[in-house]
């Protein structure tokens, strides 16, 4: 399979914050990501890797074998992302995304695609990997904050059934732009479990045919 979601680890923030940088107006300090991955026992991280990508010509040994990788089989994403092994293949690393559990509702802190990947499926694969987390940790709501210009990105949650809620005023300190604040209806609903499968399989298709 192409397109592999992994828990982020401390030898993967150095892209991160590339890809960071090219994604948010403003930025985390690495030291943040490092603290998050140590100190944060409710927050969930994961990176997006496109397997083609090799780094210095080297194609990239396969971390496990291929059968065991199937789209939205995540239960490998839920230890602790306190390793520090070193990974080979930092450069595979295309998107990143997290959330943070707070009692029964999922936050979603991040999501952010390099650009050279967008508008092929693969912002949304994060986000319904981290809403398939928000699923596995007990969550029962997920929201967000997402800036009032970012329609991109909203219409990628609207798709996955995030309604907008109210208004946090000036709530990005480089530009003073406002966030919407969007949270999913209750995911363990019937009818929301129903349509994130119906969508998920649709990804499914729409990523294996790549
Ligand atoms: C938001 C982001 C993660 C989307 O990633 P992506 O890989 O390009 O998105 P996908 O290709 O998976 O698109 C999924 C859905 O998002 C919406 N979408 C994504 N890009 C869009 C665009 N340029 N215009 C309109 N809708 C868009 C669509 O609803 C799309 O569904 P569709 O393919 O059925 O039309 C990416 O644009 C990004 O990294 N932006 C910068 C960081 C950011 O703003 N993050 C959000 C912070 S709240």
């Amino acid at each position: 399979m192409r397109y592999v979601i992994d828990r982020m680890t401390m030898a993967d923030v150095p892209r991160v914050v590339e890809i960071e940088r090219l994604a948010y107006p403003s930025t985390w300090p690495p030291s943040a990501y490092r603290k998050e991955l140590q100190d944060n026992r409710w927050a969930h991280y994961i990176v997006l890797r496109d397997k083609k990508i090799v780094e210095g010509g080297i194609p990239v040994p396969a971390q496990e074998p291929e059968r065991q990788r199937r789209f939205f089989s995540l239960p490998f994403l839920l230890g602790r992302s306190t390793a520090t092994v070193s990974t080979p293949d930092l450069a595979s690393i295309i998107g990143f995304a997290g959330l943070w559990l707070m009692v029964d509702e999922a936050h979603i802190t991040t999501i952010a695609m390099h650009p050279d990947f967008r508008r092929r499926g693969l912002g949304e694969y994060m986000l319904a990997s981290l809403i398939d987390i928000a699923y596995s940790i007990g969550a029962r709501w997920v929201t967000l904050e997402v800036r009032v210009s970012n329609y991109s990105a909203q219409n990628l949650y609207r798709k996955y059934g995030f309604r907008e809620a109210g208004l946090r005023h000036r709530y990005y300190s480089d530009n003073q732009e406002d966030a919407l604040i969007m949270w999913t209806d209750e995911i363990n609903s019937p009818a929301y479990k129903q349509k994130f499968q119906e969508l998920k399989a649709a990804l499914s298709h729409k990523l294996g045919a790549s």
